[in-house]
Protein backbone atom coordinates (compact mmCIF):
# COMPACT_ATOMS: atom_id res chain seq x y z
CA UNK A 1 0.00 0.00 0.00
CA UNK A 2 3.12 2.44 0.95
CA UNK A 3 4.63 2.40 -2.30
CA UNK A 4 7.58 4.72 -3.01
CA UNK A 5 6.87 5.55 0.51
CA UNK A 6 7.44 2.23 1.64
CA UNK A 7 11.21 2.39 0.31
CA UNK A 8 11.09 5.37 1.91
CA UNK A 9 9.67 4.78 5.57
CA UNK A 10 11.40 1.41 4.67
CA UNK A 11 10.62 -1.85 7.21
CA UNK A 12 13.04 -3.97 8.98
CA UNK A 13 15.57 -3.76 12.01
CA UNK A 14 19.05 -4.28 10.75
CA UNK A 15 21.39 -7.15 12.80
CA UNK A 16 23.93 -4.27 13.36
CA UNK A 17 22.17 -1.19 13.92
CA UNK A 18 24.28 2.03 13.35
CA UNK A 19 23.31 5.51 15.14
CA UNK A 20 24.18 9.03 14.47
CA UNK A 21 23.66 10.05 18.00
CA UNK A 22 26.69 11.64 19.55
CA UNK A 23 28.72 8.85 21.73
CA UNK A 24 26.25 6.03 20.71
CA UNK A 25 28.58 5.39 17.98
CA UNK A 26 32.37 5.81 18.28
CA UNK A 27 32.86 5.55 14.30
CA UNK A 28 32.47 9.45 13.89
CA UNK A 29 32.69 10.86 17.32
CA UNK A 30 36.11 12.96 15.79
CA UNK A 31 34.84 14.18 11.96
CA UNK A 32 31.87 16.27 11.03
CA UNK A 33 28.32 15.04 11.01
CA UNK A 34 27.90 14.71 7.56
CA UNK A 35 30.68 14.57 5.19
CA UNK A 36 30.71 14.76 1.45
CA UNK A 37 33.99 14.45 -0.59
CA UNK A 38 33.76 14.45 -4.18
CA UNK A 39 30.17 13.41 -4.54
CA UNK A 40 28.46 13.74 -8.66
CA UNK A 41 25.08 12.85 -9.11
CA UNK A 42 23.78 11.99 -12.75
CA UNK A 43 20.26 11.41 -12.74
CA UNK A 44 17.85 9.89 -15.75
CA UNK A 45 19.68 8.40 -18.85
CA UNK A 46 19.60 9.15 -22.74
CA UNK A 47 18.55 12.25 -23.61
CA UNK A 48 17.36 13.03 -20.25
CA UNK A 49 20.51 12.44 -18.55
CA UNK A 50 21.86 15.35 -16.03
CA UNK A 51 24.52 15.95 -14.13
CA UNK A 52 22.46 16.76 -10.90
CA UNK A 53 25.80 17.30 -8.59
CA UNK A 54 29.48 17.62 -9.82
CA UNK A 55 31.98 17.53 -7.32
CA UNK A 56 30.55 18.83 -4.19
CA UNK A 57 32.39 18.58 -1.26
CA UNK A 58 30.77 19.20 1.72
CA UNK A 59 30.93 19.28 5.85
CA UNK A 60 28.13 19.64 8.24
CA UNK A 61 29.33 18.94 12.00
CA UNK A 62 26.69 18.15 14.76
CA UNK A 63 24.22 20.88 16.00
CA UNK A 64 24.50 22.89 12.93
CA UNK A 65 22.08 24.69 11.28
CA UNK A 66 22.67 24.97 7.48
CA UNK A 67 20.70 26.57 4.61
CA UNK A 68 21.12 25.66 0.99
CA UNK A 69 19.90 27.97 -1.59
CA UNK A 70 20.56 28.13 -5.66
CA UNK A 71 18.18 28.74 -8.61
CA UNK A 72 15.75 26.11 -9.85
CA UNK A 73 17.01 22.61 -10.88
CA UNK A 74 20.73 23.37 -9.45
CA UNK A 75 20.98 20.35 -7.72
CA UNK A 76 19.30 20.97 -4.15
CA UNK A 77 16.80 18.43 -3.55
CA UNK A 78 19.31 15.68 -4.92
CA UNK A 79 21.87 16.96 -2.64
CA UNK A 80 19.12 16.74 0.57
CA UNK A 81 18.06 13.33 -0.57
CA UNK A 82 22.14 11.94 -0.80
CA UNK A 83 22.31 13.68 2.82
CA UNK A 84 18.68 11.54 3.79
CA UNK A 85 20.07 8.25 2.51
CA UNK A 86 17.53 8.15 -0.02
CA UNK A 87 20.04 8.24 -3.14
CA UNK A 88 23.31 7.30 -3.18
CA UNK A 89 26.10 9.00 -5.15
CA UNK A 90 27.10 8.33 -8.48
CA UNK A 91 30.96 9.15 -7.47
CA UNK A 92 32.33 10.53 -4.11
CA UNK A 93 31.45 9.05 -0.88
CA UNK A 94 29.45 10.06 1.89
CA UNK A 95 29.57 9.62 5.25
CA UNK A 96 27.13 9.92 7.84
CA UNK A 97 28.60 9.98 11.24
CA UNK A 98 31.93 8.57 9.89
CA UNK A 99 29.94 5.74 8.04
CA UNK A 100 30.79 5.03 5.11
CA UNK A 101 27.24 5.23 3.58
CA UNK A 102 27.22 3.12 0.64
CA UNK A 103 28.68 0.08 2.98
CA UNK A 104 25.66 -0.02 5.09
CA UNK A 105 22.80 -2.47 4.24
CA UNK A 106 19.75 -1.40 3.01
CA UNK A 107 18.17 -2.02 6.08
CA UNK A 108 20.44 -0.15 8.18
CA UNK A 109 20.25 3.08 5.72
CA UNK A 110 15.92 2.01 6.43
CA UNK A 111 16.70 2.19 10.26
CA UNK A 112 19.04 5.63 10.31
CA UNK A 113 16.59 7.01 8.39
CA UNK A 114 13.01 6.00 10.14
CA UNK A 115 14.83 6.83 13.43
CA UNK A 116 17.16 9.63 13.80
CA UNK A 117 16.45 11.49 10.03
CA UNK A 118 13.49 13.46 9.54
CA UNK A 119 12.94 14.77 5.99
CA UNK A 120 10.63 17.64 4.73
CA UNK A 121 9.93 16.66 1.12
CA UNK A 122 9.36 19.10 -1.03
CA UNK A 123 6.23 17.67 -2.65
CA UNK A 124 4.76 16.78 0.88
CA UNK A 125 5.00 12.59 0.00
CA UNK A 126 2.17 12.37 2.47
CA UNK A 127 0.32 8.47 2.01
CA UNK A 128 -2.93 8.83 0.54
CA UNK A 129 -4.44 5.80 1.84
CA UNK A 130 -3.25 7.27 5.44
CA UNK A 131 -5.60 9.96 7.76
CA UNK A 132 -3.68 13.04 8.59
CA UNK A 133 -3.17 11.23 12.15
CA UNK A 134 -1.88 8.05 10.70
CA UNK A 135 0.70 9.92 8.06
CA UNK A 136 1.94 12.01 11.60
CA UNK A 137 1.92 8.35 13.42
CA UNK A 138 4.54 6.92 10.55
CA UNK A 139 7.51 7.81 12.13
CA UNK A 140 6.97 6.45 15.61
CA UNK A 141 5.65 3.56 14.60
CA UNK A 142 9.33 2.39 14.03
CA UNK A 143 10.66 3.51 17.09
CA UNK A 144 9.28 0.79 19.34
CA UNK A 145 7.02 3.95 21.41
CA UNK A 146 4.02 2.94 23.65
CA UNK A 147 0.65 3.10 21.81
CA UNK A 148 -0.78 5.57 24.40
CA UNK A 149 2.87 7.92 24.10
CA UNK A 150 2.75 7.91 20.59
CA UNK A 151 -1.12 9.28 20.46
CA UNK A 152 -0.42 11.84 22.32
CA UNK A 153 2.48 12.89 20.49
CA UNK A 154 0.97 12.84 17.41
CA UNK A 155 -2.17 14.99 18.75
CA UNK A 156 0.52 17.62 20.39
CA UNK A 157 2.05 17.45 16.78
CA UNK A 158 -1.10 18.72 14.85
CA UNK A 159 -2.03 21.00 17.90
CA UNK A 160 1.18 22.35 17.52
CA UNK A 161 0.48 23.44 13.85
CA UNK A 162 -3.03 24.24 14.06
CA UNK A 163 -4.27 20.77 12.44
CA UNK A 164 -6.18 18.83 15.43
CA UNK A 165 -9.17 19.54 13.75
CA UNK A 166 -7.92 17.60 10.32
CA UNK A 167 -6.53 14.65 12.20
CA UNK A 168 -8.88 11.86 10.06
CA UNK A 169 -8.75 13.07 7.35
CA UNK A 170 -7.15 12.47 4.14
CA UNK A 171 -4.30 14.28 2.59
CA UNK A 172 -6.34 14.58 -0.50
CA UNK A 173 -9.49 16.72 1.40
CA UNK A 174 -6.31 19.42 2.58
CA UNK A 175 -5.22 22.57 0.59
CA UNK A 176 -1.52 23.09 0.11
CA UNK A 177 -0.60 25.11 3.18
CA UNK A 178 -2.41 21.90 5.17
CA UNK A 179 -0.38 19.33 3.57
CA UNK A 180 2.70 21.24 4.11
CA UNK A 181 1.87 21.59 7.64
CA UNK A 182 1.40 17.61 8.09
CA UNK A 183 4.38 16.93 6.28
CA UNK A 184 6.18 19.35 8.81
CA UNK A 185 4.26 17.61 11.47
CA UNK A 186 5.56 14.27 10.20
CA UNK A 187 9.08 15.18 9.87
CA UNK A 188 9.42 16.59 13.65
CA UNK A 189 7.05 13.77 15.63
CA UNK A 190 10.20 11.43 16.16
CA UNK A 191 12.39 14.79 17.45
CA UNK A 192 15.29 13.39 15.09
CA UNK A 193 18.67 13.62 14.84
CA UNK A 194 18.74 15.39 12.01
CA UNK A 195 16.44 17.15 10.16
CA UNK A 196 16.70 17.82 5.63
CA UNK A 197 13.96 20.23 4.93
CA UNK A 198 13.36 21.30 1.67
CA UNK A 199 11.38 24.43 1.13
CA UNK A 200 9.18 23.69 4.59
CA UNK A 201 7.77 26.99 4.25
CA UNK A 202 7.16 27.37 0.38
CA UNK A 203 3.36 26.71 0.83
CA UNK A 204 2.66 28.66 3.73
CA UNK A 205 1.51 32.54 5.12
CA UNK A 206 3.59 34.17 7.15
CA UNK A 207 1.77 33.17 10.30
CA UNK A 208 1.89 29.79 9.22
CA UNK A 209 5.51 30.04 8.19
CA UNK A 210 6.88 31.46 11.55
CA UNK A 211 5.33 28.21 13.60
CA UNK A 212 7.62 25.94 10.87
CA UNK A 213 10.50 28.26 12.15
CA UNK A 214 10.06 28.40 15.46
CA UNK A 215 9.69 24.52 15.61
CA UNK A 216 12.83 24.21 13.60
CA UNK A 217 14.52 26.45 15.71
CA UNK A 218 13.25 24.47 18.51
CA UNK A 219 14.88 21.20 17.55
CA UNK A 220 18.09 22.97 16.83
CA UNK A 221 18.25 24.29 20.32
CA UNK A 222 17.74 21.19 21.32
CA UNK A 223 21.03 19.44 19.56
CA UNK A 224 19.32 18.40 16.48
CA UNK A 225 21.54 19.28 13.08
CA UNK A 226 19.42 20.72 10.28
CA UNK A 227 20.00 21.20 6.70
CA UNK A 228 17.49 23.65 4.87
CA UNK A 229 16.47 24.56 1.63
CA UNK A 230 14.85 27.60 1.33
CA UNK A 231 14.89 31.19 -0.38
CA UNK A 232 12.51 32.90 2.37
CA UNK A 233 14.85 35.67 3.49
CA UNK A 234 13.03 34.45 7.52
CA UNK A 235 15.26 31.58 7.83
CA UNK A 236 18.54 33.93 7.58
CA UNK A 237 18.47 34.93 11.40
CA UNK A 238 18.46 31.01 12.48
CA UNK A 239 20.57 29.50 10.23
CA UNK A 240 23.88 29.80 10.70
CA UNK A 241 25.82 28.95 7.51
CA UNK A 242 24.60 29.28 3.90
CA UNK A 243 26.16 27.08 1.29
CA UNK A 244 25.44 27.89 -2.80
CA UNK A 245 24.61 25.72 -5.63
CA UNK A 246 24.65 26.46 -9.12
CA UNK A 247 24.11 23.68 -11.64
CA UNK A 248 25.44 20.85 -9.53
CA UNK A 249 28.41 22.68 -8.02
CA UNK A 250 28.67 25.07 -4.90
CA UNK A 251 29.75 28.20 -5.81
CA UNK A 252 30.55 31.59 -3.44
CA UNK A 253 27.37 33.14 -3.01
CA UNK A 254 27.66 36.47 -4.74
CA UNK A 255 28.32 34.16 -7.97
CA UNK A 256 24.55 34.04 -7.98
N1 LIG B 1 14.70 11.64 -12.35
C1 LIG B 1 15.41 12.55 -13.02
N2 LIG B 1 15.88 12.28 -14.27
C2 LIG B 1 16.61 13.18 -14.96
N3 LIG B 1 16.93 14.41 -14.47
C3 LIG B 1 16.47 14.72 -13.25
C4 LIG B 1 15.68 13.82 -12.45
N4 LIG B 1 15.37 14.43 -11.28
C5 LIG B 1 15.93 15.66 -11.34
N5 LIG B 1 16.60 15.84 -12.50
C6 LIG B 1 17.37 17.02 -12.92
O1 LIG B 1 18.47 17.16 -12.03
C7 LIG B 1 18.74 18.54 -11.80
C8 LIG B 1 18.72 18.78 -10.29
O2 LIG B 1 17.38 18.57 -9.82
P1 LIG B 1 16.95 18.94 -8.35
O3 LIG B 1 15.55 18.50 -8.17
O4 LIG B 1 17.96 18.43 -7.39
O5 LIG B 1 17.04 20.55 -8.37
P2 LIG B 1 16.53 21.62 -7.29
O6 LIG B 1 17.66 22.56 -7.07
O7 LIG B 1 15.96 20.93 -6.12
O8 LIG B 1 15.37 22.38 -8.11
P3 LIG B 1 14.05 23.12 -7.54
O9 LIG B 1 14.53 24.41 -6.93
O10 LIG B 1 13.24 23.38 -8.78
O11 LIG B 1 13.37 22.21 -6.58
C9 LIG B 1 17.68 19.31 -12.57
O12 LIG B 1 18.26 19.72 -13.78
C10 LIG B 1 16.58 18.31 -12.79
O13 LIG B 1 15.89 18.60 -13.97
MG1 LIG C 1 14.09 20.84 -5.30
Amino acid sequence: MLGKLGRIFGMGRPDEVITVKQGGDSAGDDGPLIRLSGVSKVLGAGDSRTQALENVDLEITRGEFLSVNGPSGCGKTTLLSIMGLLDSPSEGTYQLNGHEATKLSASQRAHVRNSEIGFIFQSFNLIGDLSVAENVDLPLSYLGIPSRERRDRVMEALDRFNLAEFASRHPSELSGGHQQRVAVARAVVGRPEILLADEPTGNLNSEQAEVVIEMLSELHAGGATICLVSHDPRWSEVARRTVSLFDGTIVDPDFI
